[in-house]
């Protein structure tokens, strides 16, 4: 489907703090969960950073930006994106996680907003992206305990503050399954920081309905501390349902099950309507978490858009069963990009944007596809290029999706590309490239791929080409 994208659509590129910043002890910033677990994670049997051939941890250094931000700003000015979205890393502004405020963490947003300032790019900031301040897990378990939510409120007043006058797009909160679920469960080896094991399933649905208490606190705090209108949304990942045919009976049975599949049983419903879903209770039993009186209020804060990661999805078909529907397994040979997860789903955004749009019942909520990209084996050729080829090809049929979206009037506004520079991608270290600019990190040289001149040349064109 080609068509021209609206005049106001927004073009963007995403990265988080953790994955690219490096200078981890700098200008006064103190460790996060991921700089410890990060370290574990090297001398554990998985061992993806091992072949790599670092001298030392290389999470301190990532891709530099703390240093090159100047030379991956002109890099998105040339790709003409009009929104980066990028996070503020907790650590960097309160080291301890709460208490004192560092300046020098400050300094350094504040030097990159200047940057993006001065090349006509729109802040998109996402206030916290899985790093948590390392003394909060010591002090008190981090999204274990009920002190994080406030805290979390604590350190965005101090962000909005000082860098509100400059932002007008935040995020409060990316994937919350993420770094709660994943980050707290029995799985050996744990998969994402801190890896803590919690005994029970119930203290596990703990830790994200904090998160969600957060994310309404965080919100309540960006409006009382905003010197200007802004714009405050929720990211998170979603399962996306895909009819096998899209024929009526296979589209009510993916919209039947995207509730239960999408994000672990629906977790960010409370914050689009008040309520866990029906679902949720029923699934979770005696392992539902603590709700306080009151909670749901708090976390369902008008938001005013809704930030969609979508990689992939699974397919669904009518069946005559209880549910009404089944979910379909892959062959072996079903294409995938390079990650265990990265099933070949095209149609996942296009489905995921109307399911979102249909089942939340907030058919007027703004959507953001806030990432969307896909890890590949990338590899500098004689002549210096990276031709990524099956990146551009992942690219072009998700965008259809988006464009086709637009076209069905879905209230579909902008689409970021994961990711600008290939980065720490958590668990897999340096051993995936998600990228659209390689990096060589031995010496930091960043050099364009295919797939940027690609997404270069749509941008200015306004359509997929
Ligand atoms: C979602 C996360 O937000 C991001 O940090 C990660 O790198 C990508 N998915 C790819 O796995």
């Amino acid at each position: 489907m080609s068509i021209t994208f609206p005049t106001n659509f927004q073009w963007g590129v995403a990265t988080a703090a953790f994955q690219i910043e490096g200078g981890a002890s700098l200008a006064g910033r103190k460790p996060s969960v991921w700089d410890t677990f990060s370290q574990q994670w090297r001398r554990s049997s998985r061992g993806h950073m091992v072949p790599m051939g670092f001298a030392k941890p290389p999470h301190l250094d990532a891709c530099d930006h703390f240093h090159r931000y100047q030379e991956d700003v002109k890099l998105m000015a040339a790709l003409g994106v009009t929104q980066y979205r990028f996070s503020i890393s907790w650590c960097r502004i309160i080291p301890n996680g709460r208490g004192s405020v560092n300046v020098a963490g400050f300094e350094f947003y504040e030097r990159l907003l200047d940057c993006l300032e001065a090349h006509g790019i729109e802040p998109v900031v996402t206030l916290f992206h899985w790093d948590s301040p390392l003394a909060l897990e010591n002090q008190y378990g981090s999204w274990r305990s009920r002190e994080m939510a406030d805290d979390f409120a604590d350190y965005v007043t101090a962000v909005v503050t000082r860098l509100g006058d400059r932002i007008r797009h935040w995020i409060t909160l990316n994937e919350i399954t993420c770094f709660t679920h994943l980050g707290y469960n029995d799985r050996v080896p744990p998969e994402h920081a801190p890896g803590t094991i919690v005994p029970r399933w119930r203290d596990v649905w703990q830790t994200s309905h904090h998160a969600l208490l957060a994310h309404g606190l965080g919100v309540q705090a960006i409006r009382a501390a905003s010197p200007q209108p802004c714009r405050v949304g929720l990211v998170d990942n979603f399962g996306i349902t895909v009819p096998l045919s899209e024929t009526p009976a296979n589209i009510t049975a993916a919209q039947a099950a995207f509730p239960y599949h999408c994000n672990n049983g629906g977790l960010i419903y409370p914050a689009i309507t008040g309520q866990y879903h029906a679902g949720f209770w029923k699934t979770l039993g005696a392992e539902a978490p603590q709700v306080q009186d009151g909670d749901l209020t708090t976390i369902h804060q008008p938001i005013d858009f809704l930030g969609l990661n979508i990689y992939t999805g699974s397919h669904i078909r009518a069946a005559d069963n209880v549910r009404g529907y089944e979910y379909l397994d892959l062959p072996s040979g079903y294409p995938r990009l390079d990650m265990p997860w990265l099933n070949f789903f095209p149609d996942s955004l296009y489905w995921g944007i109307r399911h979102v749009s249909e089942t939340l019942n907030r058919p007027d909520l703004s959507l953001i596809i806030t990432e969307n990209g896909c890890a590949a084996q990338d590899e500098v050729n004689a002549q210096g290029e990276v031709l990524d080829l099956d990146r551009i090809l992942y690219l072009k049929q998700h965008l259809q999706g988006v464009a086709r979206a637009i076209t069905e009037d879905y209230p579909i506004h902008g689409y970021y590309l994961w990711s600008l520079l290939d980065n720490f991608e958590w668990s897999w270290a340096y051993a995936k490239r998600f990228g659209i600019v390689y990096i060589n990190y031995q010496t930091q040289q960043r050099i364009p791929k295919a797939s940027y001149y690609w997404y270069r040349d749509c941008i200015q064109a306004g359509k997929l080409l």
